[in-house]
């Protein structure tokens, strides 16, 4: 059984005439890290809408097809349950923070599902120091910074440790050096705990070392779904209108100049080697 399954699904948003995602067909298993790619407007957030359930029953619109999460139907099973499987960060975490302070939002989501009191404690502080955030805790959701409440967003998630992740660019609001933290972090739970990780990220040179598989986005469909060497390397990445990594750029120059004739590589050291092997 995949972990997550999409059935030729479409879904356009009420009061729009093109669909924001057309025919989607994806099978997604378990403990992969995953890059969602694609031009503004192609529809990651819709798609990512689909995880939880928010699609197709809360936003308002037109839908064919179907979405499974873990066997569940996306549209047969509440919002609520969906979430124990899949936790989301969404773009703007200003409208996910919800209780009193930072604790509290931190709690939430741990007393909900009836962990004993001793264990939320446990879970809850090593949450905070992994995330950065002891210095927060009792300021409320909007006294904090963009940086901050994108942190409080992620603890409230790693906190719960759903079998999926998704999070929607998650460091659009952290410096560089954070970014590259919380990114490494991620990285070392899925490694541990198995889990699946689904994010979308403009910040190419320091996502494309950690992922596995990458999902290329169109105008509302899936071009490209694959490992990453693979889809790096494909006519399809390089005609497409996202960011591009500097090792990418760098060999692709090398290429049109009939300098370079084989995969281009994703990782620093690997392309170390390579131009090593040139000199
Ligand atoms: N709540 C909504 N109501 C109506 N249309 C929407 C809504 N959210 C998104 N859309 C439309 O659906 C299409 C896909 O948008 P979506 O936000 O999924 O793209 P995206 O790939 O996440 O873009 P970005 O990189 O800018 O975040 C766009 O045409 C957008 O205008
Ligand atoms: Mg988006």
């Amino acid at each position: 059984m995949s972990l997550i399954k999409f059935n030729n699904f479409h879904f356009r948003y009420k009061g729009n005439d093109e669909y924001a995602l057309k025919n989607i067909n994806l099978e997604i298993k378990q403990n992969r890290f995953i890059l969602l790619a694609g031009e503004t407007g192609s529809g990651k957030t819709t798609l990512i809408r689909c995880l939880n359930g928010l699609i197709p029953q809360f936003y308002a619109g037109y839908y064919k097809g179907f979405v499974e999460v873990s066997g569940k139907n996306t549209n047969e099973t509440t919002i609520s349950e969906l979430s124990n499987d899949v936790g989301i960060v969404f773009q703007n975490p200003e409208n996910q923070l919800i209780a009193m302070n930072v604790e509290h939002e931190i709690a939430f989501g741990l007393e909900n599902l009836g962990i004993p009191r001793e264990q939320i404690r446990q879970k809850i502080d090593e949450t905070i120091k992994l995330t950065e955030i002891e210095d927060i805790l009792d300021k409320a959701p909007f006294e904090i910074s963009g940086g901050e409440q994108q942190r409080v967003a992620i603890a409230s998630i790693l906190v719960i440790e759903p079998n999926i992740i998704v999070l929607d660019e998650p460091t659009a609001n952290l410096d560089p050096l954070f970014a590259k933290k919380i990114l490494a972090l991620l990285k070392k739970i899925q490694v541990e705990k198995g889990i699946t990780i689904i994010i979308s990220e403009h910040r190419m040179d320091l996502i494309l070392p950690i992922v596995d598989d990458i999902i290329l986005m169109k105008g509302g469909e899936v071009l490209d779904y694959g490992v990453k060497d693979k889809i790096i390397n494909s006519d399809t990445f390089k005609n497409l209108n996202v960011n591009k990594p500097k090792i990418y750029s760098v060999f692709n120059e090398l290429r049109k100049r009939n300098q370079f004739k084989h995969d281009i590589p994703v990782s620093i050291p690997d392309a170390i080697k390579i131009i090593k092997s040139m000199i």
